[in-house]
């Protein structure tokens, strides 16, 4: 996928607010049991998988800060992230220094095909266009082995919202809710078939449901 004006928008406002972002969703998984369940199930998934995901890397794509790529690591799956914004890869690398975080794209992984035994996008792809969302999943597909899984979380609805400040800073993100049958239907054409999926509602400062979805890959 080429690099297009939004990418690097999405690049310089997570770079602006890296710092920020850290320190204010440090600990935010720990008030949000429903979202701890569905990493725990995805973790318990990779392990189990016949594909042989106990023995295989997770890639934590869009990782932002490394919290979750954190959590996830605990939670028994050797997992490495890859951001977009070089601030963010080095909060994430400074905060975990035992964890491997590298700077690229999602969309054109530096990743050898069907190596990983999973992928998690932890609100990732809530700035990529609906448009680019079959490529974005067709490329997680490639890097996936046989077997494998996939979490993503996202901000389900049908809108589209234009943020100009976000903690603490000025940015310039557009931001889509994407309806869940939606997500899971698109995954679904790039060989990623529905297992579970969570809709709850909003919590804390969210303006929206938030959705879940695990799925697996064919084969
Ligand atoms: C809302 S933040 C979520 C970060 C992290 N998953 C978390 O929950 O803390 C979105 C992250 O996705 C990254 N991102 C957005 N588009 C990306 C792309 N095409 N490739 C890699 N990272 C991307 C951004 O740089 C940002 O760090």
């Amino acid at each position: 996928m080429k690099e297009t004006s939004d990418l690097s928008s999405v690049r310089a406002s997570y770079d602006a607010v890296a710092v920020d972002y850290a320190r204010l969703l440090g600990t935010e998984l720990d008030g949000k049991p429903l979202d701890r369940a569905m990493l725990a199930a995805f973790a318990e998934c990779v392990r189990a998988d016949g594909g042989g995901g106990a023995a295989r890397a997770v890639a934590d794509l869009g990782c932002g800060p490394g919290r979750v790529t954190a959590h996830l690591d605990g939670l028994g799956v050797r997992t490495f992230g890859v951001d977009l914004s070089p601030a963010m890869v080095a909060v994430a690398r400074r905060s975990y220094p035992g964890l491997r975080f590298e700077v690229g794209s999602m969309a054109a992984l530096d990743i050898a095909d069907g190596v990983l035994g999973g992928v998690l996008a932890w609100y990732s792809t809530v700035h990529t266009p609906p448009g680019e969302l079959p490529a974005l999943f067709t490329e997680f597909a490639r890097v996936m082995a046989p077997g494998g899984h996939l979490l993503i979380a996202f901000k389900a609805g049908d809108e589209k919202l234009r943020l100009e400040h976000a903690y603490g800073h000025p940015v310039g993100l557009d931001v889509y809710r994407t309806p869940p049958e939606l997500m899971a239907d698109l995954l679904g054409g790039a060989g990623l078939e529905e297992v579970a999926r969570l809709i709850r509602q909003p919590a804390d400062q969210e303006k929206s449901p938030q959705g879940f979805l695990l799925a697996r890959k064919r084969g």
